[in-house]
Formats: structure tokens, sequence, C-alpha cells
């Protein structure tokens, strides 16, 4: 049987909340890692602190960064490369969205959400690759969604970003194929997070009522990570697997039903954002 590289280096965006967080304590307290060290990076540096106070000194190494910024990008890779020497594994998992209709969109936020969704990822993806190449080995995974297979209405932008992280990974697996790097995207459905209260700038009315368990997602993704997936993307519930199976068997089908019913599945969910909408 072929033996797992060990995972001795990691770095993880987005930590300080939701999956990211959940990733690195359910990666640092597995039993396969033992000698596991992780760098963890948001901006939040506060909530990064009191997660990595929870574990044995030098485990998790908080880094405060804004990804959106091209030049703490580097600070934080200048950081990881000296503090590390290698990179087993990076999560780019930080990411965000707003619930609008596209019209009515602030042009700020667009680029904002394309700046840590999508050029985050492909800087950090390049910066990995050009360090993980040469030995030979790594893993890069990308914290995706369902909504980078399929799309949902007033979420265009952020659709839109998840797409493009869904086409990258699919670019990459060819491109890399034979170096023994690894590439691939998790794509979640709704999960526990702090998520919609940023989307809705924070109305008490996102319910988000179908979303599912944080532990859960995140056990999923970790299964993943341990076996290093060897397909483009991962789906760690039954529930974004069945919606991407439904959309690709029947994608006509898939597409009535959500012009016909999906203003009504999203308004579950944004009662604000839907008085406007036509019923
Ligand atoms: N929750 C869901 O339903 C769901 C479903 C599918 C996919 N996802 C994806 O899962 C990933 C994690 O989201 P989540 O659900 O865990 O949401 P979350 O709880 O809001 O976490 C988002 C993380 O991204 C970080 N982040 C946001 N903007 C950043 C920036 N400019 N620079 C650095 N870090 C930034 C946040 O940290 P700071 O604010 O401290 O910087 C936070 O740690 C995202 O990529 C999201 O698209 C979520």
């Amino acid at each position: 049987m072929k033996t797992r590289p060990p995972i001795t280096t990691a770095l993880i965006t987005g930590a300080s909340s939701g999956i990211g967080e959940e990733l690195v304590r359910q990666l640092i307290l597995h039993p396969e890692w033992p000698n596991l060290q992780i760098i963890a990076t948001a901006r939040r540096m506060d909530r990064l602190e009191k997660l990595a106070d929870q574990f044995a000194p030098g485990k998790i190494i908080p880094v405060a960064a804004d990804l959106c910024d091209p030049a703490d990008r580097d600070r934080l890779w200048a950081f990881v490369q000296t503090r590390f020497g290698h990179l087993d594994l990076i999560v780019n998992n930080a990411g965000f969205g707003t619930y609008c209709k596209l019209e009515e969109s602030d042009p700020e936020v667009v680029q904002k959400i394309l700046a840590v969704n999508v050029e985050a990822v492909i800087d950090l993806t390049a910066k990995s690759l050009a360090w993980m190449k040469p030995r030979g080995k790594g893993q890069i995974v990308q914290i995706s969604s369902i909504l980078g297979e399929v799309g949902i209405p007033f979420s265009a932008t952020y659709t839109a970003s998840k797409h493009a992280v869904n086409g990258l990974v699919r670019s990459l697996r060819s491109e890399i194929a034979g170096t023994g790097v690894a590439v691939w995207a998790a794509c979640p459905g709704q999960t526990v997070s702090e998520f919609r209260e940023i989307a809705g700038q924070n109305k008490a009315t996102i319910r988000g009522k179908n979303a599912e368990p944080t532990q859960k997602v995140v056990a999923g993704i970790v299964r993943g990570i341990l076996r290093g997936h060897r397909q483009p993307f991962l789906y760690p519930t039954w529930k974004p697997l069945a919606i991407a199976y439904l959309a690709w068997i029947f994608p006509r089908l898939w597409d009535m039903i959500m012009i016909r019913h999906g203003r009504k599945f999203a308004m579950d969910d944004l009662p604000e954002i839907s008085e406007t909408q036509p019923k």
C-alpha cells in the first residue's frame, strides 16, 4: 500500500472563524499528524491568538494579514518561508460574499470579494506551487462552494468567484499532473459560520435554516486531506453532492427549477431582499 506523505507544516487562511477555525482544530487534534504546525491567518489577530492559546505553544502560529492587500500576502508568504522552510499543505479558505441584487452591488465590495475569493487564491496557489513542485510533494486545497458548480439568486458575484476557483482547479490539475503536488477544491453547501451575518450585513433575518454543522462539514474536508483526495472536487456532505449530481445529470431540469423556484429558496433566507422581488 502507498504510504501517505506526512504533513508537518500547513498554512490555513480565514482561520479566525467558521470553517477555517474548525479546520485548524481538527487538523491539530488529528492522530495522523502529531507533529503538525499550522500558520493560521486572518485579519482578526485576537481571535487567532485565542485559538492558538488552546493548544501547546508553537502548534498554531497566528499571523494577521488582509488578503485583499498584495503587500500583506507577500509579507505572509515571506513569514511562512522563514518559519517553515517547506510547506506540506495550504488551505485557501478565507472568503466572503454579499446578498443583494447584482445591479445594487457596491463596486468596492465586488472588488473585495474578487480580491479575497479569487485573486488571493490564485496568488497563494502560485506561490505554493513554486515552492512545492521542486520538492515533488504538497497539497493545495481550495475551499470553494457548491456555488462553484451551480448558481442561486442574489449571490451573483460570490457565485462567479467560486466558479473561478473551480476553473482554476480544473486547469491546474492537468498542468501539474505528475509533479507530486495535488490540487483540489472542497465544495460545501450551507454551513454554520459567520458567513451569513457578513453576507447579509448583520440582518437578523438571515436564517440559514438548512446550514449543516461546521464540525460535520470540516470532518469531510479533513478526510479528503487525509487520503490526499484524487478528484478535482470534494463534496464534504451529501447535500451539496446531491445538488451537484442533479445539476450535472439534468442540467435543463436544474435550470428550470432555479428559474421557477430559485428566488423562493433564496427568499426563505432573505425576506428583506425578496420584498421587492416579483413572486
Ligand atoms: N458558510 C457557508 O455556508 C459556506 C458554504 C460554502 C463555502 N463556504 C466558504 O467557506 C470559506 C470560509 O467561510 P465561513 O463560512 O467559515 O465564513 P466565516 O465564518 O465568515 O469565515 C470567513 C473567514 O475569512 C476571513 N477573511 C475574510 N475576509 C478576509 C480578508 N480580507 N483577509 C483575510 N481573511 C479574510 C475571515 O477572517 P477575518 O474577518 O478575521 O479577516 C474569516 O476567518 C469561504 O471561502 C466561504 O466562501 C462557506
